[in-house]
């Protein structure tokens, strides 16, 4: 029986899982080269940009004055701290609704009319909303404009296009106008001290979420590390790792991060986490001197004179040594990437073409590709992609959970084939070498409140929040052609995930059919606008059945391959 405190516990969840969902900002729409964004997606995205604080701006995020003006603290900041209790969700609709207010006011009648509006609903002092909608103001004024087609133009002629941080606009709204050349960042200033304080908190979550499942600390860790994304944070993915390793950055007389420090056993408090890094190739390229870094960071830990309960880089390091006759370099290598001049895994193209037999040929390609050893040895020469296929098997084979650093809004982990050709691909390749699937986990750290979720959790977030949700498809059809295609490739790269990690719930694919294909209407539209891409649905749908990934009736299969066959009629001009 459950108790009526259970059943309010319950519908409290789920009425935050609702509100999870709702508040995910998404892009409604792929972009358009040389437009400028429309009213309703302006409106939007400057509502999330007014949800953080922005110190350089002097500004606050509007929830927080708001939740404050009306007496409630900050226990009713909007975004993500788990509601838990129905006062509080109360206050949380309350500071949503006027936020939503206030920003119809902002977009209708500009900064002063939704300063004092705030004055007068929530008591919310103009003098410290202001600079919140000024900069929104800014922000709007930029996004109504668009230079990209002249810039492209100037660059095909071979002349000067300004230079502009490369980021999303809620991370950074600096990054606006866009059509500007996007200036990469001086790896010697990565991790920032901002990335490096932000990445305290999510390394501890991440830890203390794998502790509540596993009732331990990992022992071993694998991360993805790509450069884009750290050019981003300014390297909150590289300071991600240097908190499991427990080390510092050190910044030398020219303010370059060239060393690192181990932070005491006592000031950290938990072991030492061993950790295995892979980072894409354009990490590689751009960030040489942090691939040292965190090789330095590696050996500087394994050699520390502490116990091994307290320290699993040392003790794995050792013990390997023991148990190979290994040298210390050999044992240490901790980070790889593909070989010079290669990128990428190529674990897409497979599961894309359907080309593979066994689930364990895509782990193996990812470590034919990875298995590039980076850093330097004992006696200071370096090694720039020495192939380490035995080094790396060792490394994967003692890794219990897997991650990747999320920093955006604007690409999840079905928008693109990336996410599991990498972080997919390395958590099969541990499957087979630790005889056991990963923990594999995802951080949001673009939330006020940074998130750790399951690799299901955010499948399942992504699935609700875009590909069945009516506002992202039909934003995406309102593109015709394009549109269909981009379904499709979320439902195929959803596939990926059974693909390489068997975290796609059958009720995913059962909705996909349902909601793209066994609606008449809906099937119609598809095909009309882009019958080939209808095709490859159908196909992916079909192939996700066949590979054992999606239980459905045999009702639903028949009808899936009638669709098909429709299809292809079409496509041959017979129908
Ligand atoms: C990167 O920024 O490293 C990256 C970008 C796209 C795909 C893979 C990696
Ligand atoms: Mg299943």
């Amino acid at each position: 029986m459950t108790t009526s405190a259970e059943r309010d516990r319950r519908v409290l969840d789920l009425h935050d899982r609702l509100l999870e969902i709702e508040q995910r900002l998404i892009p409604t729409g792929l972009h358009v080269f040389g437009r400028p964004s429309v009213g309703s997606e302006r409106a939007d995205m400057l509502r999330m940009v007014s949800s953080f604080d922005r110190p350089e701006a002097n500004s606050r995020a509007l929830p927080d004055l708001i939740a404050e003006g009306l007496g409630f603290g900050s226990l009713a900041s909007n975004q993500r701290a788990r509601a838990i209790s129905e006062e509080e969700l109360r206050q949380r609709e309350q500071v949503a609704a006027i936020l939503t207010t206030a920003m119809q006011t902002f977009m209708a009648g500009g900064v002063d009319a939704a300063a004092t509006q705030l004055k007068d609903i929530a008591s919310v002092n103009p003098e410290d909303s202001r600079p919140t909608f000024l900069l929104l103001d800014r922000i709007s004024r930029e996004l109504e404009t668009n230079v990209e087609i002249e810039a492209l133009l100037r660059a095909l002629c071979g002349e000067y296009i300004q230079p502009g941080p490369g980021a999303d606009i809620v991370q950074n709204p600096a990054i606006l106008p866009t059509g500007r050349n996007t200036h990469a960042i001086n790896p010697y200033a990565v991790p920032s001290e901002v990335a490096f304080a932000k990445a305290e908190v999510v390394a501890k979550r991440l830890l203390e979420r794998y502790q509540s499942e596993h009732g331990r600390y990992p022992h071993a860790m694998a991360l993805v590390l790509w450069g884009l994304d750290n050019i981003k944070t300014q390297g909150e993915g590289v300071a991600q790792a240097l908190w499991l390793l427990g080390v510092r950055p050190v910044r030398d007389g020219l303010n370059r991060v060239t060393q690192v420090t181990a932070i005491p056993l006592a000031e950290l408090k938990r072991p030492r986490v061993d950790v295995v890094m892979t980072v894409s190739g354009i990490f590689r390229d751009l960030f040489s001197p942090t691939v040292e870094l965190l090789d330095k960071a590696v050996r500087l830990v394994a050699q520390l004179e502490e116990p091994a309960e307290l320290n699993y880089v040392r003790r794995n390091v050792m013990e390997q040594i023991q148990s190979t006759s290994c040298d210390f370099d050999e044992a240490a290598i901790r980070v790889f990437s593909n070989a010079p001049g290669n990128y990428g895994t190529n674990v897409n193209f497979m599961v894309m073409d359907s080309q593979w037999e066994s689930e364990e040929t895509l782990g193996d390609l990812f470590v034919t590709r990875k298995c590039f050893a980076y850093g330097r040895d004992s006696r200071g020469r370096q090694i720039e992609g020495r192939e380490a296929r035995v080094a790396m098997d060792r490394a994967l084979a003692r890794v219990e959970a897997t991650y990747q650093n999320i920093d955006t809004f604007e690409i999840g982990i079905t928008d693109v084939d990336h996410y599991f050709e990498y972080l997919g691909g390395i958590s099969k390749a541990v499957e087979k070498r630790a005889r056991a699937r990963p923990a594999i986990y995802l951080s949001d750290t673009l939330s006020r409140d940074a998130q750790i979720r399951t690799l299901e959790e955010t499948v399942q977030l992504e699935t609700r929040a875009k590909t069945l949700n009516p506002k992202w498809y039909e934003g995406m059809l309102k593109h015709g052609f394009r549109g269909v295609a981009e379904i499709e490739n979320h439902v195929s790269n959803t596939f990926g995930w059974s693909a390489t990690a068997d975290a796609v719930d059958d009720w995913v694919y059962t909705e996909v059919a349902k909601t793209f294909l066994l609606d008449e209407e809906m099937l119609q539209r598809l095909s009309n606008l882009n019958p080939h891409s209808a095709h490859s649905l159908v196909n992916r749908l079909l192939e996700a059945h066949g590979r054992g990934y999606w239980d459905v009736d045999s009702n639903t299969v028949a009808r899936l391959r009638d669709i098909i066959s429709d299809l292809e009629d079409q496509l041959e001009g017979v129908a």
